[in-house]
């Protein structure tokens, strides 16, 4: 059963209960009340009147003879049939009847359980005796006896009024409730819509307003969460487009590189060797060796310089602190009018290979960019290892950069993603003319096989 209806279900019980507890009873209480309230004061109205037509009978009568009695018009209580809450009957010395005011009975009687709800009216009313005396003797009895049947049914068609005018206002009001349901869980259809639109992929799917607050909220929260998932895979999309794309040049630089350089040194000593091959004399060969070993000299620089963009010397066989060292010498070389004051502590060599090529790649970066974009005079750079963390810091002086209109390139993005693999924090405070202050933190991952 679906929510709406479950509502209405609960809605229309409820009011069921309260009209039947509260109306039903309320209204049955109050027929009962009246219904005694009204046979007991035709009671006392009829008992006075008979009482005096027994007092006239026997003493203006008094000396009629039972058989008179006997005819049964004595009292003519088949004129008293509109006393209709009292069955009055006389019954002669013999106790058969003789007269009665209820000679008819009634015809469209109230269903029994309602007679019953209220027939503790009767009970709590006995029936009343008189003896009528003629001659001294007694030639009969009145009984009357309260009858509520004909306030009953009274009570029952006006109860079954009050039934139909409730049966009316309820289909009025589970229409509307239905209605005002459906109404106010509209949004919850527009909800499960858009989150089935974000489960086939379309990160565009929005919620509008809401006019509940609650829902409202909720409409908030989905639509920046959409913005930020959105975000997020455009941002993913477009890192990996890029690492495609570096990859590839990378892949290009190499090749030439291994083309240009290695090729031509090969080519080079090919040559000498060949020269020497053919030499006829000692000093040629020995011009020859000579070429070939400038030559095989220059090769292996090349080769250090590519192996160096692949894989930082030295972080495997001398550990961080050395590979950084280098690095951070090699920088300071070729950029000699930057100051660099640089500070490592802790121990690394039990951290995870990840961890250490993070810390090596992140202050290259900050690094590169400093040469490229900074114009500064003065770098700090502090790595710090404790038992739980690492800390890296790099701080420039340099021209600074506006953080808000600035879109980041791929430098600071890809630092962010690796910190972000590490689960650590990536903050860059820079503003213009105040420099750039790279400042990062991520949780020390241990190497499995120390
Ligand atoms: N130390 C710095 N001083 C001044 N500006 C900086 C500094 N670091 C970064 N920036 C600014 O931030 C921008 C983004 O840097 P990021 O490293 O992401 O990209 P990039 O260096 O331009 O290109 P690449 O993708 O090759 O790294 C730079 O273009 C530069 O304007
Ligand atoms: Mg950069």
């Amino acid at each position: 059963m679906n929510l709406k209806l479950r509502i209405n279900l609960i809605i229309t019980v409820l009011l069921f209960l309260t009209l039947i507890i509260g109306g039903g009873i309320f209204t049955i209480k109050n027929a009962r009340g009246n219904v005694q309230a009204e046979i007991a004061s035709t009671a006392i109205l009829a008992l006075h009147m008979l009482d005096s037509e027994i007092l006239y009978y026997s003493s203006v009568y008094g000396m009629v003879s039972p058989a008179g009695v006997g005819e049964g018009s004595l009292f003519q209580l088949n004129k008293l049939s509109d006393v209709r809450h009292l069955k009055i009957d006389f019954y002669d010395s013999f106790g058969h009847l003789q007269d009665t005011n209820q000679s008819t009975q009634l015809e469209d009687l109230p269903p029994s359980w309602f007679i019953s709800m209220m027939d503790t009216v009767t009970g709590e009313m006995p029936a009343t005796k008189r003896q009528v005396y003629g001659r001294g003797q007694i030639v009969g009895e009145l009984v009357i006896t309260p009858d509520p049947s004909y306030e009953i049914a009274e009570v029952w068609e006006e109860v079954q009024g009050m039934l139909i005018f409730v049966g009316i206002f309820f289909i009025v009001v589970n229409i509307l409730i239905y209605y005002s349901v459906g109404r106010a869980l509209r949004p919850i259809d527009n909800i499960l819509a858009a989150l089935t639109e974000l489960e086939v992929g379309n990160l565009t799917s929005r919620l509008p307003q809401f006019t509940l607050p609650e829902l409202s909220r909720i409409s908030d929260k989905f639509n920046v969460m959409a913005k930020t998932l959105e975000d997020s895979i455009a941002n993913n999309r477009h890192l990996t487009q890029q690492l495609i794309r570096v990859q590839e040049e990378e892949r290009k630089s190499l090749a030439r590189e291994l083309h240009d350089e290695i090729g031509q040194h090969l080519t080079a000593i090919h040559v000498d060797a060949s020269a020497i091959l053919k030499a006829k004399t000692v000093e040629a060969s020995k011009a020859s060796a000579s070429a070939i070993d400038t030559v095989a000299r220059q090769m292996m620089d090349i080769v250090h310089h590519i192996l160096q963009r692949l894989r930082p010397s030295g972080l495997d066989e001398l550990g961080l602190e050395a590979a950084l060292g280098e690095l951070i010498n090699g920088w300071h070389h070729r950029h000699k009018e930057i100051e660099i004051d640089y500070q490592i502590h802790g121990t690394f060599n039990d951290l995870d290979e990840t961890v250490l090529i993070t810390v090596y790649r992140l202050i290259q970066e900050c690094l590169t960019n400093i040469a490229r974009h900074a114009q500064a005079k003065n770098v700090c750079i502090n790595v710090l290892r404790n038992e739980e963390k690492i800390i890296v810091s790099v701080k420039d002086d340099g021209d600074g950069f506006d953080t808000s209109s600035k879109s980041i390139g791929f430098g600071l993005a890809g630092m962010k993603e690796r910190v972000d693999i590490l689960l650590g924090k990536f903050e860059l405070e820079s503003s213009i003319h105040h420099g750039v202050s790279v400042n990062i933190e991520f949780p020390c991952v241990r190497s499995k096989d120390k």
